[in-house]
């Protein structure tokens, strides 16, 4: 199969997880026998410094070129604050790039031999941890209008508004469905349903469509009580599909159970258009450029394998390939003798590539 990905390093250590993610990339392709075609194209500080913005117009070529991105971080704070916010890498870059992708999945996994790095006591997690969060990303109050604050101080009023049509709602439990289908045909449907209209139909939305799929256990459950059993009962949660503000949250809680944040993958999806054509779908790991470590081959690359491993499942349906990641990548952490400085270890960025491609070999 021939693959073509538009592969964004961008600023700290982006650079240094995404080469190690595109070396166990390559050796899978090898093994398969796939050809990859990667693009490489500057973004963030590294495209400031040449093209003076974070966004420039090789770089949305190579990526509309492309049939996925490959991100890493942007984003450096001591040279962000000199920039008006409009116009600081994060702002420019990810908005853009991720224009028309509804779906953000972050895939939050606690390896069992991790166990004592999860914030949670080892009672409450001896199922393990395994948790899909799907997350609406293009609507409800991010987006909604009006939004803005009015008047002057001191009786100024904000607004912001929270909206969700039918068909945004939809779409995003349709992915949450199809999603369980494919794990334990388990889906939790997080919404505030008695406060807010937008919950309400997000639940009626939700029930209906449930009879399409006969075959998954819908459940559903108020954001708020979903934040406190998140940390009571992790092991139980499956695949949890929610809206925007509510996912944010809640995505950023569950990360903190996979024991680092170095280690959590994932994907921002669209649908076609009425042309058939698709935003080109975004994959990073989910932490920053961590300036602290940049340069110094320190940064766990584990978060950018396992982005790597979606991107080769969901958007080039090579599963055999994404499965061999995953299991070797987890076979790494669950060893524990080849782990970066945030797990305890001091292994560098590099060596942990080198033991998931020895892992995929063996
Ligand atoms: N999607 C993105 O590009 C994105 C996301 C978040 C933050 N940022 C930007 O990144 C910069 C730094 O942000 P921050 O410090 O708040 O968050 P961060 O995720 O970069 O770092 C937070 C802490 O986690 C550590 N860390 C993060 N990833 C790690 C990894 N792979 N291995 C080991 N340790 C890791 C860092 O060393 C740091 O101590 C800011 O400019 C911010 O705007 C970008």
């Amino acid at each position: 199969m021939n693959i073509s990905i538009a592969v964004l390093p961008g600023d700290g250590i982006g650079v240094e997880v995404i080469k190690a993610a595109m070396r166990v990339v390559d050796d899978i392709a090898r093994r398969f026998g796939h050809k990859i075609t990667a693009d490489y194209a500057d973004v963030g500080w590294a495209a400031i410094d040449k093209y003076g913005t974070a966004l420039p117009a090789e770089t949305r070529q190579v990526c509309l070129a492309s049939q996925a991105i490959f991100f890493g971080a942007v984003g450096l704070p001591d040279r962000d604050k000199t920039l008006p916010q409009a116009q600081r890498p994060e702002r420019v870059a990810l908005l853009e790039l991720r224009k028309g992708l509804f779906a953000n999945l972050r895939h939050v996994v606690l390896p069992p031999g991790l166990a004592d790095r999860c914030p949670l006591k080892n009672e409450l997690i001896k199922n393990g941890i395994d948790i899909m969060i799907i997350r609406e990303l293009t609507g409800g109050l991010y987006y909604g209008q009006p939004q803005g604050i009015q008047g002057r101080a001191p009786d100024r009023t904000a607004v912001d508004t929270m909206a969700y049509s039918e068909h945004e709602i939809r779409r995003i439990l349709k992915v949450g469905f199809e999603t369980a289908r494919k794990r334990k045909k388990k889906l939790l449907s997080v919404d505030k349903a008695n406060i807010l209209a937008t919950s309400q139909l997000w639940r009626e939305t939700a029930t209906a469509m449930s009879k399409d799929y006969p075959d998954i256990q819908l459940e559903h459950i108020y954001v708020d009580n979903a934040s406190m059993q998140l940390l009571r009962r992790a092991s139980e949660f499956d695949v949890i599909v929610t809206e925007n503000t509510f996912g944010d949250i809640l995505s950023d809680e569950a990360s903190m159970l996979a024991g680092s944040i170095g280690l959590v993958p994932s994907a921002c999806l669209g649908e076609p258009d009425a042309h058939g054509k698709y935003a080109v779908p975004f994959y990073e790991p989910i932490h920053g450029s961590a300036p602290d470590i940049a340069g110094l081959n320190k940064a766990n690359p584990v978060g950018s394998i396992l982005t790597a491993a979606m991107m080769l499942r969901y958007t080039f349906g090579l599963a055999a390939e994404a499965n061999a990641i995953e299991k070797a990548t987890f076979a790494v952490l669950n060893e524990g003798r080849v782990l970066t400085g945030d797990l305890g270890g001091t292994a560098s960025c590099s060596a942990v590539a080198d033991a998931v491609i020895a892992a995929i070999r063996s």
